[in-house]
């Protein structure tokens, strides 16, 4: 009898960790074939977004608005988008680098149109409100159809990039708030009836970083940029709620990149050149995630990430960070990022 029941309950615990086996099978297997179909195979459908507009008998040809595009990643995607055939607006803070940007691009495309919009991400309070609604007003009458939320950055007014937060001063923490994370949620609120008054599909991307895993010596930084996939996430549902499901919301979640003002040290297959990059990105276009790592080392490095236990997360990323610090200076000593 004993050794009767004995058998039947290994044979049920058999059970049980075959089918617990099988499914950690299927989903391992889907989650690879799928990370091949997205980063290998599938085709963006960025396409969709390049309509026109018929409007008191005039046809307008659509417009792209992108944060932060007079350097690194924000350029890339200027270049990009540009080649695909969308007209322009540049936004950035300096005005000798926003119309280079301009005038080479128009160079480049001179069938294209490229507007300038200036405005420091940093201007918060009534001041920031009232100046991203009279600059946004100011091209009310194009035709928008995708806005890139780019503008980010990990500099300070004064101090390393790399520092803790209790060295941190409090002008750098709402510094780099108002950049990283207030700055596009008010820029996209006032964006946003641009993008959804023709009624035809529209295109928001944010950048965030994988800083957001919790990244020593960068918690203002990283928090913002939390902040950015979380407001993506919820928009993406906030509008699919109001009944629109031709407008795609989707996250891009970036590890290291290359050829940016802050950094223009060689590519690699873990740091991809901020044109490669941006390619990716927009490759991605249509996938159907809301959150995306675009570049295939960084998505491989991400699910990585989120599968560890906390604890070696905490020795991997406090002993990685210390290290690039010692390995690179610069980064904790001084030197403006
Ligand atoms: N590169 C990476 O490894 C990496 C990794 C993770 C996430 N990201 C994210 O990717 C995005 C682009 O980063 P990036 O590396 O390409 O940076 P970048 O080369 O420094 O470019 C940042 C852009 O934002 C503009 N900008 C910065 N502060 C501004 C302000 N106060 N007002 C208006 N414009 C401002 C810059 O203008 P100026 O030309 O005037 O400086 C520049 O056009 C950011 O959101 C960043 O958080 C980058």
């Amino acid at each position: 009898m004993l050794t009767k029941l004995l058998k039947q309950n290994a044979s049920f615990e058999l059970a049980i960790i075959t089918i617990i086996g099988a499914l950690w099978i299927t989903n391992l297997t889907f989650r690879i074939l799928n990370f091949i179909y997205i980063h290998f195979l599938r085709r963006s459908s960025i396409k969709k977004y390049k309509h026109t507009w018929s409007h008191h008998s005039s046809t307008t040809t659509p417009w792209a608005i992108i944060t932060g595009s007079t350097d690194g990643i924000g350029k890339a995607y200027a270049y990009e988008l540009a080649t695909l055939g969308f007209n322009i607006v540049l936004h950035g803070r300096n005005g000798l680098k926003l119309h280079n940007a301009r005038h080479s691009l128009q160079n480049e495309f001179p069938h294209l149109q490229f507007r300038i919009l200036q405005l420091d991400a940093v201007i918060s309070g009534e001041e920031g409100r009232r100046v991203v609604r009279e600059k946004i007003d100011a091209i009310k009458d194009l035709h928008v159809t995708v806005l890139v939320n780019n503008v980010g950055t990990g500099a300070k007014n004064d101090g390393p990039t790399l520092q803790s937060f209790v060295e941190a001063t409090p002008e750098d923490i709402d510094l780099m708030m108002n950049v990283n994370a207030r700055f596009p949620l008010q820029f996209t609120h006032a964006v946003l009836p641009l993008l959804l008054s023709h009624g035809g599909p529209a295109l928001i991307l944010t950048m965030g970083s994988m800083s957001d895993v919790g990244m020593p010596y960068l918690a203002t930084y990283a928090s913002a940029k939390a902040l950015d996939l979380g407001f993506s996430r919820a928009l993406r549902r906030d509008i699919k709620a109001m009944g629109r499901d031709n407008v795609e919301v989707l996250g891009i979640m970036p590890a290291g990149v290359t050829d940016v003002s802050w950094d223009r040290s060689a590519n690699s297959i873990f740091r991809p050149k901020s044109r490669e990059f941006a390619k990716k990105a927009l490759g991605m276009v249509g996938c159907g995630e809301e959150v995306v790592a675009p570049w295939w080392s960084h998505a491989l490095l991400w699910e990585g990430l989120k599968s560890f236990p906390t604890w070696v997360l905490d020795i991997a990323l406090v002993k990685g960070t210390r290290q690039a610090m010692t390995d690179q200076p610069e980064l904790s000593g001084g030197k403006k990022t």
